[in-house]
C-alpha cells in the first residue's frame, strides 16, 4: 500500500514536472489548465497525508509562492565580460595612452552608445537561431531562447549571406521609454506593482516563465558584438563585423561611429551627453572599443574586462531646487502618496515640477524640512527623485515635515498596517478620490469597458450627486430627466451611455471581480479566483485559508478578498449588482455537437494545432465520450499530433504502433457519427 502511494507521488511529480517543462520552457501546453490543477491537487492531497514521500522540489512547492520554474543553465562558450568604467576626460586619455603604448599610434576606435538594458548572447547555426542565454555571472547564464524569440527585431532565420556556420552574437535587450510608460500605466490601473525603469522592466520580462506573456511586452534589441572561430580571418576589425551582421539581418545601432583620435571620441561623448534624451531609449554612457582584432589580441584582458575597451558613464543629472510644498495624494485603494511640489527646474531634457517621495519613511530618511533646498536627480528612473538636502541653505528654525495623521481629503484617521510602509485612508466609501477612483476603475477598458461613459463624465456625475457607488451606474437609466438637464450631454450621448451600461451586464464574472476594485486583486488574480470558485457564493463561503489555496493567491490577497466580501456595505452592493443582472458566475461553454462517437477511446493531444486550441480539442473529444490521457502507453488508442510535437513522444507512439491522427481526422471521426 505504502509503496503504491510512493509510486503514485513519484509518477505525479514527474508528470507535472514534465508539463511544466513543456509549458514554461518549450512554450507548449500539453494539458488543459483544469486537468493540470486536478493532478496538482491530487499530488498535494497525497503529500499532505504522506509527507515522508514528498520531493523537496515537488511541483506543489512551485505554485503560489515566489519560486519560479528555473531556466536551464548554460555555460558561455566565450565568457561575457564586463567593461572598465571611466567618468572623466582624464581617465579616457589615460586609456588611450595605455592602448597606444601597446599597439602604437595607428589605432582606430569604435564608439557606441551604452544601452541601459540587459545583455544577451545568441547562438546561430546554419543561419538559424538556436539558443539565447543571459549574462548570468559571466561564465554561465539562463537559457531564455523562447523568450528571446518573441522579440521581433531578433531574426529567427538570417538573410542569405556569408555568415559563419556557427557564431554567437551579443547585444542588449531593452524597452523603449514610451512603451515602458504605457505598460507601467496599465499595471498601475490593474493594481499591479510598477517598475522603476525600463531596464528593470526588460530584465523582469526576459525572466518571465511564460513566453506568451513576454510576447505581449514590446522588447527590442541592438546587437553589438560577434564571436566565431577564426573571426580575425574574416573581418579586420569590430567595425567591419558590425557592418556584416547588419546585412545578415541584425539590428545594429545607427549612431555607432569610427573614430580616429581621442578628440573624436570626446566630441562623440559630449554630443550624446546632451542629446541622449532625444533617443527613444535609455543609455547610460558610451562604449569605446579598439577596432582592429589583431590589436585587440595584443592588448588582451585583465581578470574581469578587456584592455581594448572601456565605458564612459554619464553622471546622473542632478539639480538643486526649492521644495515648495508637499501634497498627499489619495489613490483609488486609499493609499496615501506624498508628492513634492518643486520650484520648476530643467533636468535631463524636461522641466521638473514634482518628485515622488514614496512614503513616510522616505521623508524621515531625508529629514525634510519646509522650504528646503533639495537635490533632484533623474537617473534611470522616469520620475525624478529627491536624493538629498543642501543643509547649508536651510533657513533657521524651519519645521520638519510631519506626515499627516488624517486623510487630507476626508479627515479620517490614517492607518498603517504592520510591516507596510504605506499609509491608508480606511474611509473607502466616503472619501472622494477613493469613490471617484473606484468608479473610474470599474468602467475601465480592461474591466467593464462601459462604452459612452468616460472618466470625465464620472467626475461630473459624482459632483452632481448622480453617482457615488458602483450600483448607481445601473440605476442611471431611471435618471433620464436629470441627465437631460446636464449641459453638453445630449440625448444621443445619454442613449449611447445607457446602451453601454446595459451591454456591460454580460461581461464575464472575472471582469466583474476585477472591476470591483478589491485591494490587491488585479486582472490575473481575478481570473484565477473566478476559475477556481466559479461563482460568488462559493467565494463567500470560503475561509481565508480556502482563498489562499487558489494558485498564486497568497495570504495578503486572501485576507483582502475575505474582508471585502464580508463587509456588510459590500454585501449589499453585490446583491444589488446581482439583481441588476451582472455576471456573478462563470458561464460554462455549451457543449455543442455533443455525442458519443468517441466513447471508450482514449486520446493523447500533443503539439500545436492550426484550427483548434488544445482546450477546444480536449473539450470536443470529451464531449463526444472520448477520454484524454496524458502519457503514452500501449493502451492508448490515438495520438492527436500537431506541430512542434516532441520527437520522443512520436518515437514512442510509433514503437507501440499507436495510430497518429491530425485534428482534421478527429473532426471527421466526430462528423461520421453526427
Ligand atoms: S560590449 C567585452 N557594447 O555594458 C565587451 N556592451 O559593462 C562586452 N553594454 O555587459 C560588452 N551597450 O550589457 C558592449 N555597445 C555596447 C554596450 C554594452 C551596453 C552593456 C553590456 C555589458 C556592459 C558592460
Amino acid at each position: 500500500m505504502l509503496a503504491e502511494v510512493q509510486e503514485k507521488i513519484i509518477q505525479l511529480t514527474n508528470e507535472l514536472n514534465d508539463y511544466n517543462y513543456q509549458y514554461y520552457v518549450l512554450a507548449n501546453s500539453e494539458i488543459s489548465d483544469y486537468n493540470f490543477d486536478q493532478k496538482l491537487k491530487e499530488l498535494e492531497a497525497l503529500e499532505a497525508q504522506y509527507p515522508q514521500f514528498k520531493d523537496p522540489n515537488s511541483p506543489s512547492q512551485q505554485v503560489g509562492g515566489d519560486i519560479t520554474h528555473k531556466f536551464n543553465t548554460v555555460q558561455h562558450r566565450w565568457p561575457m565580460l564586463s567593461l572598465g568604467n571611466t567618468y572623466n576626460e582624464q581617465e579616457l586619455r589615460d586609456f588611450d595612452e595605455r592602448v597606444r603604448k601597446v599597439v602604437g599610434d595607428q589605432v582606430q576606435y569604435v564608439c557606441e552608445l551604452k544601452f541601459d538594458g540587459l545583455s544577451i548572447s545568441i547562438t546561430y547555426q546554419n543561419g538559424k537561431l538556436i539558443r539565447a542565454v543571459t549574462r548570468g555571472d559571466g561564465t554561465q547564464g539562463d537559457e531564455v531562447t523562447n523568450n528571446v524569440k518573441t522579440i521581433r527585431s531578433i531574426p529567427h532565420n538570417l538573410h542569405p549571406g556569408r555568415y559563419p556556420e556557427l557564431f554567437e552574437i551579443r547585444g542588449e535587450i531593452f524597452m523603449h521609454r514610451k512603451a515602458f510608460e504605457r505598460l507601467n500605466k496599465g499595471r498601475e490601473q490593474d493594481g499591479k506593482q510598477t517598475y522603476a525603469n525600463p531596464r528593470n522592466f526588460a530584465s523582469g520580462t526576459i525572466k518571465l516563465q511564460d513566453p506568451k506573456e513576454v510576447a505581449k511586452r514590446p522588447l527590442d534589441c541592438f546587437l553589438y558584438f560577434l564571436y566565431c572561430e577564426n573571426r580575425a580571418k574574416q573581418f579586420p576589425g569590430h567595425w567591419e563585423s558590425i557592418q556584416a551582421v547588419k546585412e545578415w539581418g541584425f539590428q545594429t545601432c545607427e549612431h555607432t561611429k569610427l573614430c580616429n583620435s581621442i578628440e573624436d571620441i570626446l566630441s562623440f561623448i559630449s554630443h550624446w551627453d546632451t542629446q541622449r534624451h532625444q533617443l527613444s531609449y535609455d543609455i547610460d554612457g558610451i562604449v569605446i572599443k579598439v577596432n582592429d582584432y589583431a590589436q585587440q589580441e595584443e592588448l588582451g584582458f585583465t581578470a574581469k574586462s578587456p584592455r581594448w575597451a572601456i565605458s564612459y558613464k554619464f553622471r546622473a543629472e542632478c539639480v538643486e531646487t526649492t521644495l515648495n510644498s508637499i501634497i498627499y495624494q489619495v489613490g483609488r485603494t486609499g493609499a496615501v502618496t506624498p508628492v513634492a511640489n518643486l520650484k520648476p527646474v530643467l533636468l535631463a531634457g524636461t522641466t521638473v515640477k514634482r518628485a515622488s517621495l514614496h512614503n513616510a519613511n522616505e521623508i524621515a530618511r531625508l529629514d525634510l524640512h519646509e522650504g528646503d533646498t533639495v537635490f533632484v536627480e533623474k537617473g534611470g528612473e522616469i520620475i525624478p527623485k529627491i536624493i538629498g538636502i543642501n543643509n547649508e541653505k536651510r533657513a533657521k528654525n524651519t519645521l520638519a515635515i510631519v506626515y499627516p495623521t488624517h486623510c487630507p481629503e476626508c479627515g479620517t484617521q490614517l492607518i498603517r498596517q504592520e510591516g507596510e510602509a504605506v499609509h491608508y485612508c480606511p474611509n473607502e466609501d466616503g472619501c472622494r478620490p477613493q469613490i471617484v477612483g473606484k468608479l473610474k476603475h470599474f468602467i475601465g477598458r480592461k474591466m467593464m469597458d462601459i462604452q459612452g461613459l468616460g472618466n470625465e463624465t464620472i467626475a461630473t456625475f459624482f459632483q452632481l450627486g448622480l453617482l457615488s457607488k458602483i450600483t448607481d451606474i445601473y440605476s442611471l437609466s431611471e435618471q433620464r430627466e436629470q441627465l437631460k438637464k446636464i449641459e453638453r450631454f445630449g440625448e444621443k450621448s445619454i442613449e449611447n451611455m445607457l446602451t453601454g451600461i446595459e451591454e456591460s451586464k454580460s461581461k464575464p464574472f472575472e471582469k466583474v471581480l476585477f472591476a470591483l476594485g478589491i485591494r490587491h486583486v488585479g486582472d490575473t488574480t481575478a481570473k484565477k479566483l473566478a476559475a477556481y470558485f466559479k461563482n460568488i457564493q462559493a467565494m463567500n463561503d470560503a475561509t481565508i485559508a480556502d482563498i489562499a489555496a487558489v494558485p498564486d493567491v497568497g495570504e495578503r490577497i486572501a485576507m483582502s478578498v475575505f474582508d471585502y466580501l464580508h463587509d456588510p456595505v459590500h454585501q449589499l452592493e453585490l446583491e444589488k449588482l446581482k439583481a441588476a443582472g451582472l455576471q456573478f458566475a462563470v458561464v460554462e461553454q455549451e457543449r455543442i455537437l455533443a455525442g458519443n462517437s468517441l466513447s471508450n477511446k482514449s486520446f493523447l493531444i500533443s503539439g500545436v494545432f492550426a484550427n483548434y486550441s488544445r482546450e477546444e480539442l480536449t473539450h470536443l473529444i470529451e464531449s463526444h465520450g472520448g477520454k484524454i490521457v496524458s502519457s503514452i502507453s500501449a493502451k492508448l488508442n490515438y495520438l492527436v499530433a500537431g506541430d512542434k510535437m516532441g520527437p520522443s513522444k512520436l518515437a514512442k507512439a510509433e514503437k507501440l504502433q499507436i495510430p497518429i491522427i491530425s485534428e482534421d481526422e478527429i473532426i471527421k471521426m466526430i462528423n461520421q457519427d453526427n
